[in-house]
C-alpha cells in the first residue's frame, strides 16, 4: 500500500508540471544560431569563473551535467534566466541584457546536450515561465 502511495503522488506532481508548462526543455527551445551568440558571450563574461568547458572551479558551479539537470529541474526556464540576470556575471551582475542573458542560457542548453529547435529561447517572462525544465524528456 505504502509503494503505491509514494507512486500516486509521483504521478500528481507531474502532472501539476506537465499543466504549468506547456513545453521542457526537450522540446527544441533555443536555436543552434543563437546558441552560437550566447557561446561567444559566454566566454567573454562566464567563462572565467565557470571555465570554458562549463565544468566550473573553485566556487563556481558546474552549468552543465546530471547535477546542474538535477538542480534546475523542475522550476522553469524562467528562474534560471532571472538568477542569471539578477545575480551573474558575480562580478558585474545586471550588466547583460535580457537577450544577451537567453543567448547564454541557450549555449549552457545546448552543452548540455538538450536539442536545439526552430524558435529561439525567448527573454519575456510569460513564455519562459511556460518552459519547464526537466531532467529527462517527459513521455508522450
Ligand atoms: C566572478 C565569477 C563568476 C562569473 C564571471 C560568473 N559566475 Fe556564475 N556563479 C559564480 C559563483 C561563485 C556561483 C555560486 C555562488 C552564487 O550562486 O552566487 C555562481 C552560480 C551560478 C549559477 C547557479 C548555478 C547553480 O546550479 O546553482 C548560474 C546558473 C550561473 N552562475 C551562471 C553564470 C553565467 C551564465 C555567467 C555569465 C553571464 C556567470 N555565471 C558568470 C561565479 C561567477
Amino acid at each position: 500500500m505504502k509503494t503505491i502511495g509514494v507512486f500516486l503522488i509521483g504521478v500528481s506532481a507531474a502532472v501539476v508540471v506537465a499543466g504549468q508548462a506547456a513545453r521542457t526543455v526537450w522540446d527544441g527551445v533555443y536555436t543552434d544560431a543563437q546558441a552560437a551568440r550566447g557561446k561567444t558571450l559566454y566566454v567573454n563574461h562566464c567563462a572565467v569563473c565557470h571555465q570554458e568547458g562549463l565544468q566550473g572551479a573553485d566556487l563556481a558551479p558546474a552549468l552543465k551535467g546530471e547535477e546542474f539537470l538535477l538542480q534546475w529541474s523542475d522550476r522553469t526556464m524562467f528562474e534560471l534566466i532571472d538568477r542569471v540576470a539578477t545575480t551573474m556575471p558575480q562580478d558585474a551582475p545586471g550588466t547583460l541584457t535580457p537577450q544577451e542573458n537567453a543567448d547564454i542560457v541557450a549555449y549552457v542548453l545546448q552543452v548540455n546536450k538538450l536539442p536545439a529547435g526552430a524558435g529561439e529561447l525567448p527573454s519575456d517572462a510569460a513564455t519562459l515561465k511556460a518552459i519547464a525544465i526537466t531532467k529527462q524528456a517527459a513521455a508522450r
